[in-house]
């Protein structure tokens, strides 16, 4: 029986791990964490991360050939094949501050594992981690090595958070990279064995070890590309009257572009695309591609001017001030069908809002009232100038309130801001919204999922990104 153990229970472990399991019944799976919580939550009936089909699964398999420990070196010394997929965030301090990806994590995972392994190893990189990493945790695992041989994989997770168990199921591609070695050809064949179990041949890609690194980065850069030239347009959209919905459409007609992910939007969050696109940059640099980097730079720069965009748009609209005033915010997620809030737009415009003295009351269907307070009192870091800025200040948090559903979260609000695109959204009771709001009731769409003709029937000033503006919103104009 094949061993696999995977070191990271997190958003890309987790998921990744239950559905080999799920495909795979005579592999066994382990799944270890340092995080005692987090393997707790993994074995109860809580699992630690919201995803749509995951629990079903992790209930078929848990306990059968799949197992959630905090007992790291006793499953990492079992296994033949060892996932890595730590958390690689942005460094905050020290060479590279703000852009390079912080590989602490991966490192003490490398010495671990060398430190406790008795017998040869495939390691396969999981998380997304810089070019060329593969080539230090090599070093690593070889200056430690007491004659075990290593076989360092590079196999990037493309999966979306909230469509996870389906990405994983149906993938459009697998990557897998290895040395061009006899070693790590074998080692590509063996890992490839294991998705064979349900992803047909030809979606296995096989590429040298540092193209499937890059590619990862690369993929995510592109993506949030599409978003920030999408967004780029929303803006000149509603400075000519044109509509970014028909633009994006027409666009996307083309095969050559495709129409998947142009949907513009108050800005991308996640943990992955600002934090890869920031690792890519570096690296550039690093390399002396200055060109190269200012213009990945820019994806990130037309993000953070949408986020500003939004706010300065509320609070131009409202007379010029939301001083005072309450202003409902629904959803906080980066995204629906999840609970994460990793580098959700949301936090941009709340601390926009917040700073203009507005009163905010915040719903999510997924976050909790603690993991807001959280995100809004952290300090932001300004990843072109190294600086932290002050942490919320307690008058500011008071300012704010999380509460239960949409319609208290509206009630006495001057405005209400959609920042996360959930579906129960789609069906709220605006007609009962608008009237417990105060008067003139604005909404400000930063997902476009309103059907703005029938909130403006109903007597709402309807903002949607980039669509035309409403005679209001003309004579306000928002300075970006
Ligand atoms: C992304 C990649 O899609 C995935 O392949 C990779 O493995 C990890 O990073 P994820 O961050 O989970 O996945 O979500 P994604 O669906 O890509 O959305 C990222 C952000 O872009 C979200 O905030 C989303 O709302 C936003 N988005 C997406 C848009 O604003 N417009 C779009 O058209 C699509
Ligand atoms: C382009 C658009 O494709 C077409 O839809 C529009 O109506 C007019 O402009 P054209 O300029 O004739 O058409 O050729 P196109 O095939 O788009 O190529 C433009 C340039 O891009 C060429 O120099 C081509 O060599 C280059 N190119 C194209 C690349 O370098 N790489 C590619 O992958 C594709
Ligand atoms: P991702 O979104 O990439 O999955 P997460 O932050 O959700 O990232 O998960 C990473 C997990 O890795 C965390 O639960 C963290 O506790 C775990 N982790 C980090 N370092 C180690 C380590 N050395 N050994 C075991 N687990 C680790």
């Amino acid at each position: 029986m094949v061993k696999i153990c995977c070191i990271g229970a997190g958003y890309v472990g987790g998921p990744t791990m239950a559905v080999i399991a799920f495909k795979c019944p005579a592999i066994e799976v382990a799944v270890v964490d340092i995080s005692f919580a987090r393997i707790t939550a993994w074995n109860s009936d809580q699992l630690p991360i919201y995803e749509p089909g995951l629990e079903d699964i992790v209930k078929q398999c848990r306990g059968k050939n799949l197992f959630f420990s905090t007992e790291v070196e006793k499953h990492v010394s079992e296994a033949d094949i060892i996932f890595v997929s730590v958390n690689t965030p942005t460094k905050t301090r020290g060479l590279g501050a703000g852009k390079a990806a912080d590989l602490t994590y991966w490192e003490s995972a490398a010495r671990m594992i060398a430190d406790v392994s008795k017998n040869d190893k495939i390691v396969v990189e999981k998380s997304t981690v810089p070019v060329k990493t593969a080539e230090a945790i090599e070093k690593i695992l070889t200056h430690n090595s007491n004659g075990i041989k290593y076989q360092i994989l590079s196999n990037p997770e493309f999966l979306a958070e909230g469509t996870a168990i389906q990405d994983l199921f149906n993938p459009d591609r697998i990557l897998i990279g290895g040395r061009e070695t006899p070693g790590g050809q074998k080692a590509i064949q063996a890992l490839k064995e294991v998705y064979a179990h349900w992803v047909p041949e030809d979606r296995i890609i096989c590429t040298n070890l540092w193209s499937a690194e890059l590619s990862k980065l690369a993929a995510n850069a592109f993506l949030a590309q599409r978003i920030s030239s999408v967004n780029a347009m929303s803006a000149l959209c509603e400075a000519t009257g044109a509509d970014v919905t028909q633009v994006s459409h027409a666009v996307g007609k083309d095969t050559r572009v495709g129409s998947k992910f142009l949907n513009a939007s108050v800005g991308f969050g996640g943990s992955c695309f600002q934090k890869d696109i920031l690792s890519l940059v570096y690296i550039c640099e690093c390399n002396g591609l200055k060109e190269v980097a200012n213009y990945w730079k820019q994806v990130i720069q037309v993000n953070d001017y949408q986020k500003n965009r939004f706010v300065n748009r509320v609070v131009s609209s409202m007379f010029n001030t939301v001083s005072g005033k309450k202003i409902a915010i629904l959803g906080f997620a980066f995204k629906k069908d999840t609970g994460d809030t990793r580098e959700t737009p949301a936090i941009d415009v709340c601390k926009g809002l917040l700073g203009d003295n507005a009163n905010l009351s915040i719903y999510d269907p997924q976050v909790t009232e603690d993991q807001i307070r959280k995100d809004l009192s952290m300090k932001k870091f300004d990843w072109d100038n190294p600086i932290h800025l002050q942490p919320m200040s307690p008058t500011v948090m008071k300012q704010l309130n999380v509460v239960w559903d949409a319609y208290a979260a509206t009630k006495g609000a001057h405005g209400l801001c959609l920042l996360t695109e959930w579906d129960e959204f789609k069906t709220l009771d605006f007609k009962k919204i608008y009237d417990n709001m105060q008067k003139p009731a604005f909404v400000f769409d930063g997902r476009n999922i309103v059907d703005e003709q029938k909130l403006r029937e109903i007597g709402f000033i309807v903002y949607s990104i980039g669509k035309p503006l409403d005679g209001w919103l003309k004579d306000m104009p928002a300075v970006a």
